[in-house]
């Protein structure tokens, strides 16, 4: 059967048109399209799976360190396997519109960039790339870098090569600060956006769900966008209900139609 066309209502196409800056920020949900399973949905997420604090915490690194390099290295391989969905590549399009666009992303999936965004906030981290253990942001060991240079080492997990710590995933695990400099991106983008989008988030993971009520105090217009209802759906302005890789074509669709 084929999908009903999406109605975006006219008042935020408006918004949209009269706006300097947009800000977007992203969760698991819109890579879900691309074949990336999410965290929290009640079959198929990652969490109804595995347990976070055995797999995505820094003790469980330490107290299992071959176990969460190979479920890391797992996750890598299908997120090198997918690629972008109309989601991704529709942002894409809203960034090259817009006078100003900031998009936040909870993803560390990496398909924003390969879909060619380029005004990106990674707030928790690349699955794509590994640092240290005892890297830090100012010391940073050498080996850092891109993971696919150690896809074929025996060593589970590789260490480096200088300073002879573990490699670990670029993320950010339960428990860790965020880069202070990506938390400072972001408010800023939140604060001065005039029209805010939050599209695939479960919208319970700080400070990520923080950030929108940024934008609403500073008299941002705000989204929604996303088939389930989440804590914020009621205080958004503009709950879209439906999935990213159908809603934000739609939306771009209709933008350009009235902008001409
Ligand atoms: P969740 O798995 O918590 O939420 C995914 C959201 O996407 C849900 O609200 C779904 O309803 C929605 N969704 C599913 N399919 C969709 C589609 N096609 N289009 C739009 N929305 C869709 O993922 P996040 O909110 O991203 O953190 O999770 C936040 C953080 O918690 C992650 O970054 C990760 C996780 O544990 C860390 O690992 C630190």
């Amino acid at each position: 059967m084929a999908e009903s066309p999406v109605e975006i209502p006219k008042a935020l196409i408006e918004k949209l048109r009269n706006a300097r800056h947009i800000t977007v920020i992203t969760g698991a949900g819109i890579s879900a399209e691309s074949g990336i399973p999410t965290f929290r949905d009640a079959q198929t997420g990652l969490w109804a799976k595995y347990r976070a604090e055995e797999l995505a915490t820094p003790e469980a690194f330490r107290a299992n360190p071959e176990l969460v390099w190979d479920w890391y290295s797992w996750r890598r391989k299908l997120v090198g396997d997918a690629a972008p969905n109309d989601g991704h590549h529709a942002l894409v399009e809203l960034e090259d519109w817009a006078p100003s666009f900031t998009l936040i992303t909870q993803n560390v999936d990496g398909l924003h960039q390969i879909a060619g965004s380029r005004n990106v906030v990674e707030l928790h981290g690349n699955i794509r790339k590994v640092k240290g253990l005892d890297c830090t942001r100012d010391r940073e060991c050498p080996a850092a870098g891109d993971a696919s240079r150690y896809d074929q080492s025996p060593d589970k997990p590789p260490r480096c090569e200088v300073c002879g710590t573990y490699m670990r995933p670029a993320v950010v695990w339960f428990g860790e600060a965020l880069d202070h400099n990506n938390i400072e991106l972001a408010a800023e983008a939140s604060s001065k956006c005039d029209v805010f989008f939050s599209v695939g988030t479960s919208a319970v993971v700080y400070p990520a769900a923080s950030f929108i009520y940024q934008a609403l105090a500073n008299g941002a217009a705000t989204v929604e966008i996303n088939p389930q209802p989440t804590p914020q759906s009621q205080e958004v302005h503009f709950p879209l209900k439906g999935s990213a890789g159908v809603i934000l074509p739609a939306l771009i669709k209709q933008l350009k139609e009235q902008h001409s």
